[in-house]
């Protein structure tokens, strides 16, 4: 037998990056999907069961029974249990196994077997699990690794429909570079021209076509202003400035962005939160939310009626169009290796060495935490 002295560097063996980042929260599913019958969803490449009890507190688990891995979202909520089909053992929300059906209440046999309970927490209308490690890598709170407006009552939020594309997460991920709105966007325009939003303006000024951009810095705000011109130098318009004070602007670990929207000036902006959350290597999910911050029963109406009139349909439309692409550049494969990176990718290079160093660091043993991922990006 061979014998090394060399130290250990691994302590843990992470999935290939591009089956997703574990040891993260992540939201799980929409709140309403769940409620009486365990619900099967699969996120980073595993299968997962989420239950409720019988008060509602929501739990997700590894969708397998530990007697012999038969599908727990099979089986039944029985109080505040999720019961197997096969031979009906049940495990309370930490995976606790609290029956067998052949063993008195106090068998010791109900401690040698547990299911894969993950730390589980539902804010915002949507369900969020840490998909991870806990024992190399303990679960921080999720208050720490999210946008705190999350759990400020002054933002009323909406949560936009699911939706699952065949692409890879990283692809789609990459895919939220300021630089391509006029031009992908030209037409749904969420970050468009004001004029986009006035009622009875046409909002395409200028063919997708012929549209060219320049985009500086406002001075002291490093944030970038975009001016679009037409091809024979005519100008269209500006992005509109979102929120200076939104400082979580940007993008977190392990696949949050974050954008703020002024639909016109002088309008109220609105935040959104839009994870892209890994399936598998070649499809991934997005959940999205739009948040703003209200404070008068006027305002609340007026972000309220904006929603539902333009966010909403507009968001779908983006949605396909994001989509077409990354779906376009068919495998990360493919993409990597028929890449030419130019100025504007800049951006989208530093997420990406953050995603390879956040995920070198866990084969080391070390965790990157969203806040730290900052300082990258
Ligand atoms: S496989 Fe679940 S109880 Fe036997
Ligand atoms: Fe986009």
């Amino acid at each position: 037998m061979q014998t090394t002295t060399e130290p250990r560097t691994t302590v843990y063996e992470p999935i290939p990056l591009e089956q997703g980042l574990r040891n993260y929260w992540y939201p799980i599913v929409q709140s309403p999907e769940v409620a009486d019958k365990p619900v099967m969803v699969r996120c980073v490449s595993e299968d997962l069961v989420v239950w409720r009890d019988s008060k509602g507190t929501a739990y997700v688990f590894s969708d397998f029974c530990p007697h012999r891995a038969t599908r727990l979202s099979n089986g039944h909520v029985q109080g505040d249990a999720l019961q197997c089909i096969f031979h009906g053992l049940r495990f309370d929300g930490s995976g606790r196994c609290v029956m067998m059906p052949w063993e008195p209440d106090d068998s010791p046999a109900l401690g040698r077997i547990r299911a894969l309970a993950y730390p589980t927490e539902e804010v915002r209308g949507l369900i969020f699990a840490y998909l991870g490690d806990t024992e190399h890598f303990p679960a921080p709170p999720l208050q720490d690794e999210l946008p705190a407006e999350l759990w400020d009552d002054q933002y009323a939020s909406y949560i936009l429909p699911t939706e699952e594309y065949d692409c890879n997460w990283i692809l789609s991920f990459e895919g939220m570079d300021k630089y391509h709105a006029a031009i992908l966007h030209a037409y749904s325009a969420l970050l468009g021209t004001g004029i986009a939003y006035e009622p009875g303006v046409d909002p395409v000024a200028a063919t997708r076509g012929n549209r060219r951009m320049v985009l500086s810095r406002v001075p002291g705000r490093h944030r970038l202003e975009m001016q679009i011109y037409d091809l024979a130098g005519n100008f269209i318009g500006t992005g509109l400035d979102g929120d200076p004070d939104f400082v979580d602007e940007g993008n977190h670990l392990p696949t949050l962005n974050c954008l703020s929207v002024r639909p016109r000036q002088g309008g109220l902006p609105y935040h959104n939160l839009h994870w892209t959350i890994p399936i598998d290597t070649n499809r991934m999910r997005w959940l999205r939310y739009a948040g703003c911050k209200v404070t008068t029963p006027e305002e609340r109406a007026e972000w309220d009626r904006f929603f539902h009139e333009v966010t909403l349909p507009r968001s779908r439309n983006i949605g396909l169009e994001d989509a077409l692409v990354a779906v376009g550049q068919r495998s990360l494969a493919f993409a990597r290796s028929h890449e030419t990176l130019l100025g504007p990718d800049t951006g989208m290079a530093r997420l990406r060495r953050l995603l390879e160093n956040a995920h070198q660091a866990q084969a080391e043993g070390r965790r990157i935490t969203p806040a730290e991922g900052r300082r990258f990006v």
